[in-house]
């Protein structure tokens, strides 16, 4: 009986594998999948993996779906496993129309019609008339293996090659133009593609979906792609899924390129999870598919400023769909070279080295936001601000969302800390005297008293701090010295620790100070303490950080654009105010 489709990727979707072989087998967590002893042939150790889309046996070779597992572990028929699961599912059970029957008695022919035009192309880059196209691969570095596993071929040179090749097999030009091959213009019936290299477009079980034609050398358009099908969907599929699914499979990155060369040559070089939408911006329906396979694939992007707007526009389309098992990282190429480029010039260790490079999002969402924008005056460091938050806000899982907006408002405050260069946090509050400095330190420490679990995080910055001699210094060496022992995070033993190193006055000086903003305050919310941590940070940051700022602020400047010239001019005021005493840092932000 034929079932659409659609139906079956729903009920395949709404069946949580796990829960359903959980019934027959004892499971365990493996990593991001469960493992046990497999129910289809006898053994003592787990060799038996659930995904969430199927499960497999190392041992016995047992691979499948939900329906699959019913039809095997239950001895059910195709449509019985279904009804079962079905039901189970909520989801009833389309009955079958003769439309229904027809369509995909269409489908198949269609898919026929396809997989015989790619053995048609195939055989002509083998003729002596596919030569340059063959030649062509070559010099593009592909080798005879690659272009085999990739099913590429030649179109013939001119319009009606193709329907002559498969009128032999009884295919008609009507079916051609159905599987997207030909065109009906006014009067006639034409090819698509001639005069071109044809990369199969394949769904994710290896079924040629559609082509992908590339003129050799330069020329208008360099890639013509087949039309909108009952059997393509630009929006749905990928390039080099089904090769990429068997790759992740087995331990490769799942990788997300440009181009169809990109993916073949990435795959030559052993880089077998890559993938390549066709030639549009990334789609929600793409990331599903992606995140089916992997729950943190990883984009890549040109170095360059387009690339860099594209990594953005994708990192933000991404926000909505977020969650915490499904993510997504950066990798940045060097501008102006594509993943085929980069290792043709400079070895898979080139890619290898950007990908393990790759930012997570979080941190990439950051950079993408910030560059490009000065950051310079209150008005434009609050309008970035709102900008991050608002990212953040478009993650509907609530606690992911908060951990991303904290994670991007750490980066706002620690923009310099970290080298983030655009967004410089060094203009925008006055630089605090003496006596400011004092209080600022003991808040900065009642803050971390209050919320010691902050302190692995802000290790390094801390200890880089110039803090002002005396209960200060003491308790912040005190918790640093604690934290390589291994003190408790939490503020009670914490505060009870230090009492016992004899720093108690040190401790009941910062427990006290006057007026501490409410984010230091015990009640806090751990965001809330974190912005507060690295507000009164910058604070005191003081002037040797400034002086390297300025340094940085001129290098820019040297070979740069005009608001890295400001930054130098407005950085040395700063310093000069600094140094006559002129700027009280007193009052909050
Ligand atoms: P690129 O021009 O970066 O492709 O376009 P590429 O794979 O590096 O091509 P080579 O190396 O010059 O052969 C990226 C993708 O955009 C789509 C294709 O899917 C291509 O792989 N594209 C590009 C088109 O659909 N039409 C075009 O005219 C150009
Ligand atoms: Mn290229």
């Amino acid at each position: 009986m034929a079932l659409p489709p659609q139906f079956l990727d729903e009920l395949r979707a709404r069946t949580p594998m796990h829960a359903l072989v959980a019934r027959k087998v004892r499971l365990q967590k493996s990593g991001r999948q469960w493992k046990g002893c497999c129910p289809f042939h006898g053994e003592k150790t787990p060799s038996f993996y659930v995904y969430d889309d199927g499960f497999h046996c190392f041992g016995c070779g047992a691979h499948g779906d939900a329906i699959s597992f019913v039809m095997r572990s239950d001895g059910a028929s195709f449509i019985e496993a279904v009804e079962r699961l079905a039901s189970e599912a909520g989801l009833e059970v389309p009955k079958p129309t003769p439309e229904m029957a027809a369509r995909e008695a269409r489908a198949r022919d269609l898919h026929g019609v396809l997989d015989a035009a790619a053995a048609a192309f195939t055989r002509r880059l083998h003729l002596p008339e596919g030569r340059p196209a063959l030649e062509y691969l070559r010099r593009r570095r592909l080798t005879d293996e690659t272009i085999a596993r990739f099913g590429l071929g030649w179109s013939g040179a001119g319009r009606g090659a193709l329907a002559g090749d498969l009128r032999d097999l009884g295919i008609e030009p009507a079916q051609l133009v159905e599987a997207g091959l030909m065109q009906e213009r006014e009067q006639a019936t034409v090819d698509l593609f001639f005069n071109r290299v044809m990369f199969p477009i394949r769904d994710r079980r290896g079924r040629s979906i559609s082509f992908g034609g590339r003129i050799m050398g330069d020329g208008q358009p360099k890639y013509i792609n087949g039309p909108e099908t009952a059997l393509f969907s630009k929006r749905r599929q990928l390039y080099g899924l089904d090769l990429a699914r068997e790759g992740v499979f087995r331990g490769a990155r799942l990788v997300v390129v440009e181009g169809y060369m990109d993916v073949i040559a990435l795959h030559q070089a052993g880089f077998n999870g890559a993938v390549a939408p066709l030639g549009t911006a990334l789609t929600a329906e793409q990331l599903e598919a992606l995140w089916a396979i992997s729950p943190e694939p990883v984009l890549c992007f040109d170095g360059d400023a387009a690339g860099g707007r594209a990594a953005a526009r994708a990192a933000e389309a991404a926000l909505p769909l977020l969650a915490p098992e499904r993510t997504l990282r950066i990798a940045t190429l060097p501008a102006g070279q594509d993943p085929d480029e980069l290792i043709g010039k400079a070895g898979p260790e080139a890619f290898q080295q950007r990908l393990e490079a790759a930012e997570p999002l979080a941190r990439a969402l950051f950079r993408l936001l910030g560059a490009g924008r000065p950051m310079l005056t209150p008005e434009e460091r609050a309008g970035f601000r709102n900008r991050l938050t608002e990212a953040a806000s478009l993650i509907p899982d609530k606690s992911l969302a908060s951990e991303y907006r904290r994670a991007l408002l750490e980066d706002f405050y620690a923009g310099s800390r970290r080298g983030a260069k655009p967004p410089k946090a060094v203009m925008a509050r006055p630089l605090p005297g003496s006596n400011a400095r004092a209080a600022q330190a003991r808040a900065l420490l009642a803050c971390l008293l209050n919320h010691p679990w902050l302190l692995p995080e802000i290790e390094e910055p801390l200890g880089l701090l110039d803090l002002p001699e005396g209960p200060a210094t003491q308790l912040c060496a005190a918790l640093l010295e604690g934290l390589q022992s291994g003190w408790p995070l939490e503020p009670e033993p914490l505060h009870a620790a230090l009492r016992e190193h004899g720093a108690t006055d040190a401790l009941d000086w910062a427990l006290t100070t006057p007026a501490l903003p409410q984010g230091a305050r015990p009640g806090a919310q751990p965001a809330e303490a974190a912005d507060c941590f690295w507000h009164f940070f910058h604070w005191l940051r003081g002037r040797a950080p400034l002086l390297e700022d300025l340094a940085v602020a001129r290098e820019d400047a040297a070979t740069s654009w005009e608001e890295n010239i400001r930054r130098v001019v407005l950085l040395k005021e700063a310093l000069d105010a600094h140094g006559r005493g002129e700027i009280e840092g007193d009052q909050g932000r």
